[in-house]
């Protein structure tokens, strides 16, 4: 029920589609609970009644158009996610056991690791098992494309704001692409079981305008 804000289009449409589908979870509860209530004080026995065809086509026909009506928008959605939409930048995200490291091949191969700040480490604006040492950077309101692999065992890129799920697979390069409606931080954490300190490889995403953007990247490069 309580989602966190949306950070990206893509969310929102998220957002939406799982308000939509539970409002039909909520009518269909209530009305089979009423059903099943009303059976407590239903006197009524029916012991020759056989068939009854019309409520029996009503109650087949409108589970299944109630499916439709989930599953259409459901489908909308899957392409929508799937879209690639002239991404501004590539960044390319490796998983590791047990942290990330990013590449950002479109500017002299910039590459870094980006590990979780140990609580004895951490400073009070500090989050505990949240925050890390080196941040994956992007501009926003631009189309960033993602590329998501891993070195060693299955680990997956999620940060639940801007509605992007993907699993780092050895192997495999994987492409999610999404943009941010604002500046500031997201933070995610690594949703695939990947072994003992499978909780400690979180991810941030710092967002901020093309113009800062390109001040860090060039002063990436310097170094
Ligand atoms: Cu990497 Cu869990």
């Amino acid at each position: 029920m309580f989602l966190q804000d949306s950070g990206s289009p893509l969310m929102e449409q998220l957002s939406f589609f799982h308000d939509h589908a539970l409002l039909i979870l909520v009518i269909i509860t209530v009305l089979v609970g009423q059903l099943m209530f009303s059976l407590f004080f239903n006197k009524f026995s029916h012991r020759y009644l056989l068939e009854g065809q019309t409520i029996e086509v009503i109650w087949t026909v409108l589970p299944a158009v109630t499916l439709i009506f989930i599953a259409l928008p459901s489908l909308r959605l899957i392409y929508i996610l799937d879209e690639i939409n002239n991404p501004v930048i590539s960044v390319k995200s490796i998983g590791h056991q047990w942290y990330w490291s990013y590449e950002y091949s479109d500017f002299k191969n910039i590459e870094f690791d980006s590990y979780m700040i140990p609580i004895n480490d951490m400073k009070p604006f500090n989050f505990r098992l949240l925050d890390v040492d080196n941040r994956m950077v992007i501009p926003f309101e631009s189309q960033i494309r993602l590329l998501v692999t891993s070195t060693d065992v299955i680990h997956s890129w999620t940060i639940p704001a801007l509605g992007v799920k993907i699993d780092a697979t050895p192997g495999r390069l994987n492409q999610v692409s999404f943009s941010t409606n604002r500046s500031g931080l997201f933070f995610g954490q690594c949703s695939e079981i990947c072994g003992a300190n499978h909780s400690f490889m979180p991810i941030v995403m710092e967002s901020i305008s093309p113009k800062y953007f390109i001040k860090w990247i060039s002063k990436m490069i310097e170094v």
